[in-house]
């Protein structure tokens, strides 16, 4: 059995409907259910005896704890995180309190947990603690790509609290010896993405015929991993990864913001064209540049690819048709997500443009 953190969220949930479809093993899901988490990704599972869930925040240690001694998993996955730069910009308390506060508290519980493991399970278990490429910094076009090596410069309250709890994860490895893996991964896209990042909100807005924000100059470049390449990557580090190790992920796949939206408006544009009466590219409205904007992310995987042979497998052209074809089959999806919290958040801040 596996237990994740923040399993119904993005990637999260996208991990638990791929593990439950390549293995028989248990898994359990600790979520809190703030407004990214969202149990209906998980629906089709629900009622299956492999999975498990429970409504806990990662701060609490005590609880989580009982649940760890209940059900003895052998692995302990930490996706839950608060996760989007604008909103840490706007607001860095929740991102300190669960990025960092949380995720103490969890490594106080796994911690506990495992010392107190018999000596045979102690050799087997592992905690996976899921990071971004973010804390690494901003690159200038001409720069490598990020290696594990690389210092670790955060530029936005996001990346500084995801740093932080990198930087605890470790010291609890070298401290106490508490079996940890850290991956660091570029930006994720595909199904489930709550649509306040770029490719969903494109996607979304081009359907509501709403204006998509390009922030500053749109040239500030992504490296794009389809979710399904990150979780079939989690796993292989699950696997075969090795303790206290730190590794890349990334999508090769380095795109400029305004080249992405361009093609998701192409594409788009000849999937409804039916309904529409001018390019979806009309709807592309230059705003106020992010503060703080990172200019550019890349991710070397020589790493991961080396050690754990792991490449990704979609390009971007099919991930972006999946994904659009997602988006358009679930549109009820969009529109249950994009309720109260959310919509009060938009308000307040997209009420210039939206
Ligand atoms: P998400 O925002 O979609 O989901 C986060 C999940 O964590 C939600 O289900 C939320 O309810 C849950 N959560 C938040 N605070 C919690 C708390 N205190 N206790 C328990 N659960 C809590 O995020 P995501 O995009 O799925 O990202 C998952 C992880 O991967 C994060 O750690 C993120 O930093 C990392 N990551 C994301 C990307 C990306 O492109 N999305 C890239 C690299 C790394
Ligand atoms: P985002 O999806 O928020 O991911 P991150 O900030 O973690 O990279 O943003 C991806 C890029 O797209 C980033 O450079 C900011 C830009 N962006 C826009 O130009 N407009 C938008 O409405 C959003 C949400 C992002």
């Amino acid at each position: 059995m596996i237990l994740v953190t923040g399993g119904a969220g993005f990637i999260g949930s996208n991990f638990i409907l791929d593990w439950c479809n390549l293995s028989d093993e248990q898994i359990i899901n600790i979520d809190k259910l703030t407004y990214a988490g969202n149990l209906m990704n998980l629906s089709s599972i629900t009622q299956s005896d492999q999975y498990k869930f429970y409504k806990v925040d990662i701060s609490n240690n005590e609880l989580i704890l009982e649940i760890l001694k209940k059900h003895k998993p052998r692995a302990v996955i930490n996706f839950a995180a608060e996760s989007h730069v604008d909103r840490s910009i706007h607001g860095p308390r929740d991102f300190v309190n669960t990025n960092i506060m949380g995720t103490f508290e969890l490594l106080e519980a796994v911690h506990s947990y495992w010392t107190n493991l018999h000596d045979s399970k102690k050799g087997e278990f592992k905690f996976m603690h899921i990071s971004t490429d973010e804390v690494y910094g901003s690159l200038l076009k001409q720069d490598p790509s990020f290696t594990e090596t690389n210092q670790y410069k955060p530029n936005s309250p996001y990346s500084a609290t995801k740093a932080a709890s990198d930087h605890l994860v470790r010291a609890f490895h070298k401290t106490y010896q508490l079996p940890v893996i850290i991956s660091n991964c570029s930006n994720n896209y595909g199904p489930y993405q709550f649509p306040e990042k770029l490719i969903p909100l494109t996607i979304n807005n081009i359907l509501k015929d709403k204006k998509i924000p390009v922030y500053g100059s749109g040239l500030q470049i992504r490296d794009w991993l389809y979710v399904n390449d990150h979780c079939d990557a989690l796993r292989v580090i699950l696997k075969e990864g090795k303790i206290g190790e730190t590794y890349n992920i990334g999508g090769l796949n380095e795109k400029a913001n305004i080249d992405v939206i361009s093609m998701i408006c192409s594409k788009m544009d000849k999937q409804i064209s039916a309904n529409k009466e001018s390019s979806s590219k009309n709807l592309i409205t230059y705003v106020q540049d992010r503060a703080g904007h990172d200019k550019r992310y890349s991710v070397d995987i020589s790493k991961i690819s080396k050690s754990l042979n792991w490449q990704p497998k979609e390009s971007f052209e099919s991930g972006i048709d999946k994904t659009i074809k997602w988006y358009l089959d679930n549109q009820y999806w969009v529109d249950s997500v994009m309720t109260g919290d959310y919509i009060e958040w938009m308000k307040k801040n997209y009420s210039k443009i939206s």
